[in-house]
């Protein structure tokens, strides 16, 4: 790998311009036995080119799954661990790997260690986006498709930490009563949607649902109709009577509701900050298909995780898939 690539996070080579990227990439993919996982928040042309779409949830079910002897992640570095964490004999490749995840930094591992340290008679529950790290110092994953269902199986009199998002925190502790300890974490999609902006569009389109990811922040939480991970939102999109939809989550999502629904309209959310596109998370959208070309060509950036982390941040997630 040559240095520039190294600085920049990604494979910078120019591509031949007779080459097709779409099918470039079928190509690369069907030579390599490679398999393309994206998630929702992804550009709609990269959606379009991946051999499997969906949430946190599916794509970890999904890289565990597979037969491919390459999988690459177009989504974040955290969803491309996991898969290396479920797959360790696979090469696992991200096509950039500057695409983080503010929530999972809001976790840093040593804090969170003494944290835990303080409450030794808690058990410890986080949602997927952390770092391989973090994993390795919990009890059971989730992901926000399935966290109401793991908090329940736990027994009642059990303490929990739920860490690291403070909004899906929170939700839970509300629908469940539980009274977690909820470590201080958010996202800055989720966190920058503006309830004042909402409620305006709701004025304009008084027949519109409001939809909200449980990552939003609670005064968005309290107006929505309806809460629920981006699979739970896309499958209510699809199965709810309405026709309009403002939707509170990341916009990548709308791609796949508006494939489903061509009859319906679907608003998303506005942020705070009008200046800015505040609900694209500015990770997700670092990956196109000319990095993932180059990824597929090159085989670089690859995702690694130490074994000794490895095999410990294994079981929360398998426990995860087992209990959902
Ligand atoms: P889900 O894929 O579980 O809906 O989570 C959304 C998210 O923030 C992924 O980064
Ligand atoms: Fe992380 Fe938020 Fe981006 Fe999801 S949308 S990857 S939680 S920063």
């Amino acid at each position: 790998m040559k240095d520039s690539w190294v600085k920049k996070g990604f494979v910078d080579e120019p591509i031949d311009g007779n080459i097709d990227l779409v099918e470039g990439i079928r190509q690369l993919v069907k030579e390599k036995n490679a398999v393309i996982l994206a998630h929702y928040y992804q550009d709609a042309d990269i959606q379009d080119i991946a051999d499997f779409v969906g949430d946190s949830l599916d794509l970890s079910r999904r890289a565990a799954d597979t037969e491919a002897e390459i999988i690459v992640f177009a989504g974040v570095h955290f969803m491309a661990e996991t898969a290396k964490i479920l797959s360790p004999g696979k090469k696992v490749l991200i096509p950039d790997q500057m695409a983080g995840c503010s929530l999972a930094d809001s976790c840093p591992p040593d804090e969170f260690a003494s944290f835990r340290k303080k409450h030794p008679d808690h058990m410890v529950v986080t949602y997927v986006n952390t770092s391989a790290a973090i994993k390795a110092l919990s009890d059971v994953c989730c992901t926000s498709t399935n966290a109401l269902q793991i908090i329940q199986h736990i027994p009642e009199n059990q303490k929990i930490i739920f860490a690291p998002d403070r909004n899906l925190g929170n939700y839970l502790n509300s629908l469940t009563g539980r009274n977690m300890l909820v470590w201080d974490g958010a996202c800055h999609v989720h966190e920058e949607f503006s309830l004042e902006k909402i409620l305006l569009l709701k004025n304009d389109y008084p027949e519109a649902k409001i939809i909200a990811h449980p990552e939003c922040q609670g005064p968005i939480r309290v107006v929505a109709d309806f809460i629920g991970s981006t699979s739970a939102l896309l499958n209510f999109s699809i199965t709810d009577k309405t026709r309009t939809y403002i939707v509170a989550t990341e916009s990548g999502i709308l791609h796949q509701m508006k494939k489903a629904n061509p009859d319906k309209l679907f608003i998303p959310a506005p942020p705070k900050d009008s200046t800015c596109a505040c609900n694209d998370c500015k990770f997700m959208k670092l990956n196109n298909l000319k990095k993932i070309y180059n990824t597929l060509k090159y085989e670089w950036p690859e995702v690694t995780v130490p074994e000794d982390i490895r095999v410990l941040a294994e079981v929360p997630i398998r426990r995860m898939l087992e209990w959902s």
